[in-house]
Order: C-alpha cells, then sequence, then structure tokens
C-alpha cells in the first residue's frame, strides 16, 4: 500500500510475539517468553502513586521530569561520578524511550550505530526510527557471552557514530567484564564514539559478581549515556518509566525532543517512582533472592537434559541455552516444544543470527513452573532427539 512510511513498512517485526501468537493456540503452556518480573510491584509504591493522584499530581510534568525524582536519582549516581545534578537526568517513558531518546538526541540520518547481536530484539527498529543504520557485532559464548572490544573495532567505519552496550544482557545474562570495557573505553575515546549503555538489569546481579559501567571510565564519561528503567528491578513494567544519565549538554536537549514525543512522563508515576527509589527496599530484595533461587532452578535443569547446555547468568532473568547438538534450528525447536511439550521460549534467532543454536528462556516465573517446564523440556528432549545422554 503507498500510504505508508518506509520505516513502517520495513520495521522488523518481533520474533517474541511471533512466539506468543503461537502459544494462544493452546492451553496449558507453560510461558518462559515475556522478558518482566512475575511480582506485582511492591505495596509502598502503588500506595505512593495512590497518594500522589489525591494530592493532585495529575498535571503536566516538566519535559525533563520532576525535579525531586531527577535529584534523587543523580544522587545514585554519584557512584559514576560525585559531581552529577539533577541536570544529568532525563526522565523518560520506560527503558524504551530512553533508547530512542538518546539516539534522537545524537544521530543523524545515516549515522551508523553498532548494536549487540544476539541483542535485545527492539535495538534494530530504535535505530531506524532513528533515521541511522544498525551495525551488528556478534557476540560469542567462548567468551562467556561478553562483546569484545576486538569485534567491535572491525565493525567500526568513518560512519559510526555510537555504540550501545547492554549488560547484564537480555537475553543472554552475561556481564561485560571490566577489563573489556576498559578495551571498550580505549576505542570510544580513539574513534570519538557516542555510548548508549543500557544497564536496565543493573540491580538484578548474582553471586557478588561486580558490575562496572563505561560511565566509571572518567575518560570517556561525558560521551556515555546511561539508559535505566524502574521496569525490571522494581517490578513496574506497565508504569513506563524510565531515565538517562549523563552529558549535562547532551541532556539539557532532551526536553526540547520530549515536548514533541509525549510532552512528559505521567506526574504520578514519577510520584511513585521517587518511593521506588527512595523507600524501602525489602521487596527488592526479596524478588533478587527468589530470582537466584529461580535461575538455578531453571539452568541447573536445562543442563541436566541431553544435547541442551546453558551458561549460568550472572545477571538479569534470562537463560541462553544452547541446543546446537539437537540439529535443528531455533525456531523448529521453540515452535515443536510449544505444540508437543507446551512450553514456549523464544528462539535464540530472534535475536540475531548469531543467536541461531540458541534458546531464550526467562526465569522470572515460579519455582512450580520453572521446575514444570524443566520436565516438561526434558521429556521431549529425549522422546524427539537421537542425543547421547
Ligand atoms: C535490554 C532492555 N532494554 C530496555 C528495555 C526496556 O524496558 P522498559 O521500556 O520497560 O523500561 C528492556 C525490556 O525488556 C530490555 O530488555
Amino acid at each position: 500500500m503507498n500510504y505508508l512510511s518506509n520505516l513502517a513498512k520495513n520495521y522488523p517485526a518481533s520474533g517474541i510475539r511471533k512466539m506468543f501468537d503461537l502459544a494462544a493456540q493452546y492451553d496449558d503452556v507453560v510461558k518462559l517468553t515475556v522478558g518482566e518480573p512475575n511480582f506485582d510491584t511492591p505495596q509502598n509504591i502503588k500506595d505512593a502513586a495512590k497518594k500522589a493522584i489525591d494530592e493532585g499530581y495529575t498535571h503536566y510534568a516538566p519535559n525533563a521530569g520532576l525535579p525531586e525524582l531527577r535529584a534523587a536519582i543523580a544522587k545514585e549516581y554519584t557512584k559514576y561520578c560525585k559531581d552529577y545534578t539533577l541536570d544529568n537526568v532525563m526522565i523518560t517513558v520506560g527503558g524504551m524511550e530512553a533508547i530512542t531518546m538518546c539516539m534522537l538526541a545524537t544521530v543523524n540520518p545515516g549515522d551508523e550505530i553498532i548494536i549487540p547481536d544476539p541483542g535485545f530484539s527492539n535495538y534494530e527498529g530504535q535505530v531506524m526510527i532513528a533515521g541511522a543504520v544498525p551495525v551488528s557485532v556478534p557476540i560469542y559464548e567462548e567468551n562467556d557471552f561478553n562483546i569484545t572490544a576486538a569485534d567491535i573495532e572491525k565493525a567500526i567505519t568513518p560512519k559510526t557514530r555510537a555504540i550501545l552496550l547492554n549488560s547484564p544482557s537480555n537475553p543472554l545474562g552475561s556481564i561485560i567484564c571490566k577489563e573489556e570495557i576498559l578495551k571498550i573505553a580505549e576505542l570510544v575515546k580513539k574513534y570519538d564514539l557516542i555510548v548508549y549503555s543500557d544497564e536496565v538489569y543493573d540491580k538484578l546481579i548474582f553471586d557478588g559478581v561486580e558490575y562496572f559501567s563505561i560511565a566509571q571510565v572518567p575518560e570517556v564519561r561525558d560521551q556515555v549515556l546511561v539508559i535505566n528503567s524502574f521496569s525490571k528491578a522494581y517490578a513496574m513494567t506497565g508504569w513506563r518509566i524510565g531515565y538517562i544519565v549523563g552529558n549535562k549538554d547532551i541532556i539539557a536537549n532532551m526536553p526540547k525532543l520530549q515536548e514533541g514525543i509525549v510532552s512528559c512522563v505521567s506526574t504520578f508515576t514519577q510520584k511513585a517512582a521517587l518511593e521506588a527509589y527512595t523507600g524501602n527496599q525489602d521487596a527488592v530484595d526479596q524478588m533478587i533472592a527468589d530470582y537466584l533461587r529461580r535461575r538455578d532452578i531453571l539452568i541447573d535443569g536445562l543442563n541436566n537434559i541431553p544435547g541442551i547446555t546453558c551458561k549460568k547468568s550472572p545477571g538479569s532473568f534470562y537463560a541462553f541455552a544452547n541446543i546446537k547438538a539437537l540439529g535443528v534450528t531455533s525456531e523448529e525447536f521453540a515452535i515443536d516444544l510449544v505444540k508437543k511439550a507446551r512450553v514456549v521460549v523464544v528462539p535464540g534467532s530472534a535475536f540475531g543470527s548469531v543467536g541461531e543454536g540458541y534458546f531464550r528462556a526467562v526465569f522470572a516465573n515460579s519455582d512450580e513452573n520453572l521446575i514444570e517446564a524443566v520436565k516438561r523440556i526434558d521429556e521431549y528432549v529425549r522422546e524427539t532427539y537421537l542425543v547421547e545422554a
């Protein structure tokens, strides 16, 4: 049809959505598909929203967000830079808008943005919205699913403007180690690039693993925009609130764009987010403890199935399991698994071509569901594939 823009015509379809639609045709399915907490938003956060509505926080907020929320976030991020103030913070409609906003504020049509493969399936489309060109960099299991500076450098051209890093990673569950971050920072300096550091899972880290952000490298800090969200750590996916932290000269230009996109983030939602950030953290600590136990139920279970291997994810709530020994494509596997075993996972190929031979499973689910899912996958694999036990 002729009325559509090239963007609408070419926008990539979500491979996750496809599995979702397939699963809807069956009863009694265990869904390990959607990347969201299975917990409800903690009560103190809900109460703060209700109170804010009653107190009249029902009008437009400033484009950049409520000053008290921006200041609270800036205070937290003094862990990255002691000089950060509210001028270094922009409030957005979830991490999703934060990513798009970073791109709209810093790239011009035709610029190239480096994105991870396998990577969050929305990145490619977001780069397209900004009129830029996505360039994928492969991430390999041999490197503990760490993106490497060497692979990034191979993808750099004179048109490269920015690199998108995601740690902890969706879908890989990996955390980029400090050593590699420092090497990437050298490239950022050498080629004068911008970094979008998507850290929306930074509170979901297990086993005492050290988290190191590229924003902690003083030599490149002004070139880094950190993206974060209330969705994952505080079980607030439906509230739609996130933020960007970074160079105040870039941030200062974002409110103009925000005016034209959504004007502002819902005002009482910002009050609830302030409570999430500054209020009691017991519910968050409990969720993290539950995710850790659930990670082990799922990943230990998968590793006991012949033909499947899965690295222990140090962060996020995703497991990325290797099924190369089964000799099928990841899409064939995922579709057949729904039909025969009633378990829904996402084929690795939905996250980029390097994801072929893997599937992603979400462990933000109940212990019982995860135990049942492992049992069903185990029976299905043993019945369907000829693999050595
Ligand atoms: C890596 C990554 N970044 C950003 C987001 C965006 O989350 P939200 O817009 O809910 O904050 C997600 C959500 O799944 C994600 O996995």
